[in-house]
């Protein structure tokens, strides 16, 4: 809910300039006055907001050109209220299978018919708790061809899950012999970042840890990049607070974190 919330802010308060969302305030079913002013009373949540924007952002460009390299298949990890799948010009060039804890999308299935959101022929509605379940049983029992190249995004997740699970997933996309791509994003460890990013970031873990959804899993991103390359990804591409500056806050004057947030994509072809 938070996630589709910052989404939903950034299409009122940016215009949607990063990353446009037609649906976005549409499936959250709440107008945009509230929307725009509960997000105005919370300035400290624009950081989070720009970052979704980007993430999502980053992750629509590297599938549409991955789309025209042959991809057919996309899964949508963790898909929360992820509104692709409902509004992509590719939508009906891709079998799309959203793959998300079962009480998360029996919620989104609900709020997509309040909102009456038409469900495409080509989305298959995959529940799996991923501490309990692996990727490979879930789409299997959904019709998920491994021969055909595919695209995962797995946007806000990473941070929720335990190494385990993480390396688990990772290592099932790797060793797909219709070759893949993931997009993902992931944190520097806080012990990393400044006094005041690390104040700021423990105050929103505590609160996300009371709502039951603790983060639990950080990154080095040099180490990070070696264990995907010895699973047998061939190309990194990762994005941390500099880059992501560079490439969509070029003229920006003031100077962002070095650590923070990363956006990361990989591919085994
Ligand atoms: C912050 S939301 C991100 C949702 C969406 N990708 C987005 O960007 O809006 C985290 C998502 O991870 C899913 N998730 C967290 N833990 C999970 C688990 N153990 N198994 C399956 N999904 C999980 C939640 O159900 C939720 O959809």
């Amino acid at each position: 809910m938070a996630a589709a919330v910052h989404r939903a802010a950034h299409q009122i308060l940016e215009q949607g300039s990063i990353f446009a969302d037609p649906l976005a305030l549409r499936i959250l079913g709440q107008d945009a006055e509230t929307v725009a002013r509960n997000a105005q009373e919370h300035p400290s949540g624009r950081r989070m907001r720009i970052f979704i924007a980007v993430r999502t952002r980053f992750a629509e460009e590297a599938l549409a050109a991955a789309v025209g390299r042959g991809v057919s298949q996309l899964v949508v990890l963790g898909a929360g209220l992820d509104t692709y799948a409902y509004r992509s010009p590719m939508r009906d060039r891709l079998r799309i299978f959203e793959v998300d804890h079962p009480a998360t999308q029996a919620w989104k299935q609900q709020r997509l018919e309040d909102a009456a959101v038409a469900i495409p022929d080509s989305v298959t509605f995959v529940p799996i708790d991923f501490e309990r379940h692996t990727l490979a049983e879930g789409l299997a029992s959904a019709g998920f061809d491994p021969d055909q190249q595919t695209f995962f995004t797995w946007l806000g997740v990473v941070p929720y899950l335990t190494e385990e699970a993480v390396w688990s997933t990772l290592g099932f996309i790797a060793s797909l012999p219709g070759g893949a791509h993931v997009v993902f994003d992931y944190s520097d460890s806080p012990a990393s970042f400044s006094l005041e990013a690390r104040i700021s970031h423990e105050r929103r873990a505590d609160q996300v840890a009371k709502l039951g959804e603790a983060w639990v899993s950080y990154f080095e991103a040099d180490a990070l990049r070696t264990k995907l390359m010895a699973l047998g990804f061939s190309e990194v591409e990762d994005l941390g607070p500099p880059q992501i500056a560079a490439r969509y806050f070029p003229n920006r004057v003031v100077a962002l974190p070095d650590k923070g947030g990363h956006i990361l994509r990989a591919t085994t072809i």
